[in-house]
């Protein structure tokens, strides 16, 4: 690592996990439908929280809150959000995982500007999961994440309602994310070279806002909605146990049936939901979440489960969790593929820096912003490379020749896995997602529908969905591209002459 130095050094296991405020609805009757919709009125804005012993630091969060106050949603009753900007900055509202209209989707180029409200209409016309919502502004996502804009949007249905799986206060959702801190307490977001490359990397864990907590935990089952919300850093999830955890739901919620896994790695902005057994050890029993992959740091201790009491269980995780018909390859109508990659003059740091892609397409690459690709290009502003037609049917393939992993993020729709690295993917993977952690030199196959929602093909209306790395710093540096789906009939830019038109940045 380059120059930064260490966080304040906190001793683990202090606090307890602390859950975010759970939204309360009001009701909203659509006037175009005459349905109640559950209304959400929620403002960003800078606080102060108490996050390191004796140091006060400054976030932004949703209502003030890190992270952000939880909604809860219902299938099939739409959500509508109004968020209000009270940062001093512009900033833009995504729902990571939702499958929503794309004049909803949180559109970089309609920000909402310091002291404005933009109102999201969310239908919930998509399975029980366990989603996010998190800032999405152009160029500064890292940075805004990293300063606590960030939530969690936990979709229910009937369906898994009526499953034994355990419920209400055995139903905990955290997320794990990393932080740098300066000696004053404040969120040290300092990118340099190294930190661009690779994203951010803290050396301070905190899980749901307070660093490495411990939870108090009754003996026996509960179900852990584990979200890697950090901007860069992947997870190799372990129990001190060495127990197996039962994983049951990814990022689209309830797998087809449960896996039983030692340990499980996690990129970025994936979801993994378990049930473990705490009813397996005596009270007094104290067990650690730990990262495999920082062994011996000071990252590696995550979350403690204190068992401190006995209690009864009428909870099971049924063999059969949400049966999935499989998307055939047969069905696809195209294959797209996505190469990853870097603008070489500028990863080299020469002053030559002509790579390929600040030279093609007249736009879309060649600013500060400007260091990752995909396809060779970075993103620019408006640059769309796919126009699927609604109801197709797709394969993307996202080939990673690089030397770093990559977490590949697509908005709208729900894909399954066909294969990584050649081979059906694990079972684990087998489930819907929205986001793969791309190894070096690999590549993953997904498959997809893009059904219910189109775009405008005029491209002043902003209705472009998003594919980008998830990795925020990748992301902020340009590894990020728009795909614009076509109501059938409507044809797509002819071929060579698709769109990279280049719109200068906000600043
Ligand atoms: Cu979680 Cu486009 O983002
Ligand atoms: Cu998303
Ligand atoms: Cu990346």
């Amino acid at each position: 690592m380059g120059a930064m130095s260490p966080s304040p050094a906190v001793t683990p296991f202090q606090v307890e996990l602390p859950s975010p405020p759970v939204l309360k609805p009001g009701v909203y009757r659509d006037p175009k439908t005459g349905r109640d919709c559950d209304l959400y009125q929620i403002t960003a804005r800078r606080a102060t929280a108490r996050i390191l012993p004796g140091r006060d630091t400054e976030i932004w969060g949703y209502d003030g809150h890190v992270p952000g106050p939880t909604i809860v949603a219902r299938q099939g009753r739409p959500v509508v959000l109004r968020i209000s900007n009270e940062l001093p900055e512009e900033t833009v509202l995504h729902l990571h995982g939702g499958h929503v209209p794309p004049e909803s989707d949180g559109q970089m180029m309609d920000p909402i500007l310091p002291g404005k409200m933009q109102e999201l209409v969310y239908p919930n016309i998509q399975d029980a999961s366990t989603l996010w919502y998190h800032t999405h502004v152009l160029h500064r996502t890292g940075q805004q994440v990293y300063r606590g804009l960030a939530a969690f949007y936990i979709l229910t249905d009937d369906f898994e309602d009526k499953l034994p799986l355990p419920k209400g206060e055995y139903d905990v959702a955290f997320v794990i994310q990393d932080r740098l801190f300066t000696n004053d307490g404040s969120f040290n977001y300092a990118l340099a070279r190294h930190s661009i490359m690779h994203g951010l990397y803290g050396d301070t864990i905190l899980v749901n806002g307070a660093v490495q907590p411990f939870l108090p935990v009754s003996a026996r089952k509960y179900r852990l909605r584990i979200l890697n919300g950090s901007n860069a850093r992947p997870y190799e999830l372990r129990l001190s146990s060495g127990d197996a955890f039962v994983q049951i739901a990814s990022d689209g919620g309830l797998l087809p049936a449960p896996v039983r896994r030692e340990s499980m790695l996690m990129g970025p902005a994936e979801r993994i939901e378990v049930v473990v057994d705490f009813g397996a050890y005596p009270v007094g029993t104290k067990i650690v979440l730990k990262d495999l992959l920082a062994q011996g740091g000071r990252t590696e201790d995550i979350l403690r489960f204190d068992v401190v009491r006995k209690a009864n269980d009428d909870s099971s995780v049924p063999a059969v969790l949400r049966p999935m018909q499989p998307l055939q390859a047969a069905e696809a109508v195209r294959t797209r593929r996505w190469v990853l990659g870097m603008n070489m003059g500028m990863g080299m740091g020469m002053g030559r820096g002509m790579g390929r892609g600040m030279m093609g397409g007249g736009g879309g690459s060649g600013g500060p912003n400007d260091l990752f690709t995909i396809n060779g290009l970075s993103h620019g502003h408006g640059r769309v490379d796919a126009y699927p037609t609604l109801d197709d049917v797709e394969i993307w393939e996202y080939v990673n020749p690089m030397m770093m992993w990559h977490p590949m993020h697509c908005h709208n729709i729900f894909w399954q896995t066909l294969d990584r690295n050649g081979r059906p993917p694990e079972p684990w993977e087998a489930g819907w997602k929205d986001t793969w952690f791309v190894p070096p030199g690999g590549a993953v196959r997904v498959i997809g529908k893009f059904s219910d929602f189109t775009s405008s093909p005029a491209p002043e209306a902003h209705t472009d969905y998003m594919m980008h790395c998830h990795n925020l710093e990748h992301k902020d540096h340009g590894m990020m591209t728009a795909f614009r789906v076509l109501a059938k009939g409507v044809k797509p830019p002819a071929p060579g002459g698709q769109e990279h038109r280049h719109v200068p940045g906000p600043r």
